[in-house]
């Protein structure tokens, strides 16, 4: 029987739209994939999204829809999304699935049988952004990590899933299987927070509070905590615990997740499946984070990467090889699109498309564009040892894509690249052409360069399936599915002499850097009445100190036709005058949290020192205060 490889990628919230962040993970799980394949393994590829919980409820609401029709809008771009970029996932799961809800009820029973549920009243610190309890330990300057906000303290009566028990059995199963969480680092976070004693967990969320999710099976009044819910999808996709599915490729599962969301599948998640009497996983693949320019995506700074764009811009091979190529698995990462292009015009246009076209122009120049014959001791005589060469960068590719070391397995293939282009620099293919009696070591030449581009063609599938079928294509190959095979690539001739091979073209085309064809902004129907300012860096923004203020108080300035005085609260009291009284009576202001640039210099109007001032929009009808989307939060906060 072929060894089974199931890979998954997180679901991913529907409260979001797809960014680089998602694209990157789920374009390492296809990669994992198709090597996977090449290695002849049976392979099984899950995505999804994840659509149960708070976030979501409110995420729907503001949107004014349904929490179902919202689901149902967002999980459709993430599944249009994944064809776009070659995503080979054999499934997409959704946590709203009746097959999945109903696997999350007979697990929830079982362990609940089991007697690792108990009923419990609980108070604690609780932040809504991430649906779940923080300990005083895991706060940051008393605010949860992940939103920078004080989580609030709420009492509840809940079920609680007896973590504690499992500590040692999972410190000890950490120790003797040292590649279950990698790269190492994350192991060692996992091991450091098991260090301390282990919480229960709190898995169930009255449905007096939340009513979108899986009601528990033992007490209708409860629903169950989203990340409980969730982490069972990539079992529930396999039809546990009957289908045949299930029984082929697990254990056999590597999940792939961002340092984000270590804690549940490095911890929850195998306990999870041991209470329930599951075998566990066999590995946690844990990578870093993309930030955009040296800052971290986010929709405020308005520097979030849409995956279609890139696609779009720089095709889609060249962007999968840049985040695979330029990522160190584990670590952050900056994407920038300078580098973008620097990449795909050293690795891809020059060292890549060049050799390709190098070869294919020699072979049609020299052949008429037919693969020669080679003869046997010629052959040796000018092999320079370059089959030996192949097979080093094969063996050296699959050691690293085996461990989701990407970059290494790329380079790997790149160094053979080089060894190519030294290899024609060495045998001087123009020169044998010039005279007759050379023809054989001619011959022996470009049909051995011809063998080594059919093994880059299959080197590169995984990461750049598109590009290895031109590639095979290019070298008079049938399109078929085993052209990438491991086992093939290592047999050295493999091309038959006689085909005629297509003329070249370019596979990559240079990008000038200065006429990067970023698509247009779609100008709204109305734009600005006022033309856009000139562009300012991070920097020069990061120099104005937007705060939260609360206004206490607010009285119109004597004699002053528009202006109001206003105490507002950032931290500290300051007197702020506001040209803002035909647009809010002074009592509509009071209790109002509004945001202040706190770093304007101070400046006396009618008399009275401002200092500071309020944002607010101005059109034909007036002032509109910026306010916060969810007040209150505390004074003096800055926002960036
Ligand atoms: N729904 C949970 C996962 C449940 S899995 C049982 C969730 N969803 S999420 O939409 O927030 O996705 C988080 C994941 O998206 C990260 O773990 C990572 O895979 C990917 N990324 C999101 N932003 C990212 C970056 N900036 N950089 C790299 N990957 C990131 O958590």
């Amino acid at each position: 029987m072929r060894d089974a490889f199931y890979i998954t990628t997180p679901i991913y919230y529907v409260n979001a739209r797809p960014h680089l962040g998602h694209a990157y993970t789920t374009i390492v799980a296809d990669v994992a994939r198709r090597f996977n394949a090449m290695q002849q393994k049976q392979t099984y590829f899950l995505t999804g999204t994840d659509e149960h919980g708070d976030k979501i409820v409110r995420a729907a609401k503001k949107e004014n829809l349904s929490p179902r029709a919202y689901v149902d809008q967002i999980s459709r771009l993430y599944q249009e999304l994944w064809p776009e970029l070659k995503i080979s996932n054999d499934q997409f799961i959704r946590t709203t699935d009746a097959a999945h809800m109903a696997v999350v009820e007979q697990i929830l029973q079982k362990i609940y049988d089991n007697g690792d549920i108990y009923f419990s009243e609980y108070e604690g610190l609780y932040c809504f952004g991430c649906e779940r309890f923080y300990t005083e330990r895991e706060l940051v300057d008393g605010k949860c990590p992940d939103h920078q906000t004080e989580p609030e303290k709420i009492k509840e009566s809940n079920y609680f899933f007896k973590m504690s028990r499992y500590q040692q059995w999972l410190i000890d199963h950490i120790n003797t299987n040292p590649d279950f969480i990698r790269p190492e680092r994350y192991r060692n976070e996992v091991l450091a927070f098991l260090r301390e004693p282990l919480e229960d967990l709190c898995i169930s969320r009255p449905k007096s509070r939340l009513k979108w999710g899986i009601s528990l099976p033992f007490d209708n009044n409860y629903v169950t905590y989203v990340w409980f819910d969730a982490l069972i999808n990539y079992l529930s996709a396999l039809g546990w615990p009957d289908d045949e599915k299930y029984q082929k490729f697990w254990p056999a599962v590597q999940h792939v997740v961002a340092k984000d969301i270590l804690k549940p599948h490095g911890i929850y998640w195998p306990i999870m499946l041991k209470a329930a009497g599951i075998p566990i996983y066999n590995h946690l693949n844990v990578h870093g984070y993309w930030n955009v320019d040296d800052s971290k995506m986010s929709k405020s700074i308005g520097n979030v990467v849409d995956p279609l764009n890139m696609k779009n811009v720089f095709g889609l091979d060249a962007f999968r090889f840049f985040l695979m190529r330029d990522m160190v698995f584990g670590l952050d990462s900056s994407f920038n699109q300078q580098a973008l292009v620097q990449r795909t015009n050293a690795d891809l246009a020059n060292d890549l498309g060049n050799l390709l076209s190098r070869v294919i122009t020699m072979t049609h120049k020299y052949f008429d564009g037919v693969v020669p014959q080679v003869g046997d001791r010629v052959e040796e005589e000018f092999s320079l040892g370059l089959e030996q060469e192949a097979l080093n960068a094969i063996s050296m590719f699959e050691k690293e894509m085996a461990n989701f070391v990407f970059h290494k397995a790329l380079m790997a293939v790149w160094e053979f690249i080089g060894k190519m282009n030294k290899y024609i620099d060495v045998t001087t293919p123009w020169e044998l052409a010039k005279q007759k009696n050379t023809r054989k070591q001619l011959e022996a030449v470009i049909y051995n360069l011809l063998e080594g581009l059919r093994v880059i063609s299959g080197l590169i599938y995984p990461v750049m399936p598109d590009t290895a079928q031109k590639m095979q294509k290019h070298l008079g190959l049938e399109p078929d599915d085993t052209f990438y095979l491991l086992g093939h690539l290592r047999n050295w001739k493999q091309l038959a002499p006689g085909t005629k091979l297509p003329k070249s073209i370019s596979l990559f085309p240079r990008i000038d850097p200065e006429k990067l064809a970023m698509p247009k902004a779609q100008a709204p129907a109305k734009g600005p009445k006022t033309p856009f300012k000139p562009e300012i860096t991070l920097e020069d923004f990061s120099k104005v100190d937007l705060r939260v203020g609360t206004v206490l108080k607010a009285e119109a300035v004597p004699r002053a036709k528009k202006l109001l005085k206003l105490e507002v609260d950032v931290g500290e009291i300051r007197t702020i005058v506001a040209g803002i009284s035909n647009s809010y009576a002074p009592d509509e202001l009071v209790g109002k949290q509004v945001i202040v640039v706190a770093n304007l210099k101070p400046a006396k109007l009618m008399g009275v020192l401002s200092k500071g001032m309020l944002l607010a929009a101005v059109d034909d009808q007036g002032h509109h205060i910026a306010t916060l989307d969810k007040p209150p939060a505390r004074q003096g906060t800055i926002l960036s």
